[in-house]
């Protein structure tokens, strides 16, 4: 079963509670939220605040992909809010495994994530206390990119990391999703399509159908 997860970043900050409701509506049941720090990356987007006050509206999952240095200083925070993934990235936590265990032990479902220039082998020896990976098939900092198709290849090495270990690891990919190249990526191996302009510009629910559409071809 594949999972849509719509990126808040496309959503209409002036206009965010109709923006959720209306996603909530369109039946969708994970939220991505995309948090960056400006250090990380280039881009500052929103923090923990955001997300509790979308709490106070919503139940829909939240799927918290930190895009900051020492991620570990917010751990907490996420907790207390109730994320369901919280996704970390491997180029900016120095004790990765640590960090993954500890996001476990908090009760959430914890996230590696690999920037594009990231071989996937940085995930093996680590795999085991991860839920799910993150392939970033864009250089994070902003929506709205062109995806880079080697990420394509990347899924697929995963996946096959992930079989060959007799694990049950989800596979999240984000950045530059269409209905265009949606269909290879699931066919690669994604679980988790992460999509913020292709879903948000326009009218919502005719692209999440026509998301639904190609999943179901
Ligand atoms: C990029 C973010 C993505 C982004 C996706 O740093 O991690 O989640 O919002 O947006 P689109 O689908 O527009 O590339
Ligand atoms: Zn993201």
């Amino acid at each position: 079963m594949v999972t849509i997860a719509p990126s808040i970043l496309s959503a209409d900050f002036l206009n965010l509670e109709r923006d959720i409701k209306m996603m909530e509506n369109a039946g969708i049941k994970l939220f991505h939220m995309d948090i960056m720090d400006g250090n990380f990356v280039p881009n500052i987007s929103y923090g923990p605040m955001i997300l509790s006050q979308i709490r106070k509206i919503s139940n829909v999952d939240m799927d918290a992909h930190l895009m900051i240095v020492e991620p570990n200083r917010y751990f907490n925070i996420y907790k207390e809010i109730g994320v369901k993934y919280l996704t970390i990235h491997s180029e900016a936590s120095t004790h990765i495994e640590r960090d993954l265990q500890i996001i476990r032990k908090l009760g959430m479902k914890s996230g590696i994530a690999l920037n594009p220039a990231t071989p996937e082998e940085n995930i093996k020896y680590v795999l085991e206390a991860a839920d799910m990976v993150l392939v970033m098939s864009v250089n994070p900092g902003f929506g709205g990119q062109e995806f880079i198709p080697s990420a394509l290849k990347k899924i697929e090495r995963v996946k096959s990391i992930i079989v060959n270990m007799g694990l049950g690891t989800k596979i999240e990919v984000d950045g530059g999703i269409g209905k265009e190249n949606l269909k290879s990526l699931i066919d690669a191996g994604a679980d988790i399509i992460v999509s913020g302009s292709s879903l948000l510009k326009g009218n919502f629910k005719e692209n999440l159908e026509a998301f639904h559409e190609v999943i179901n071809e």
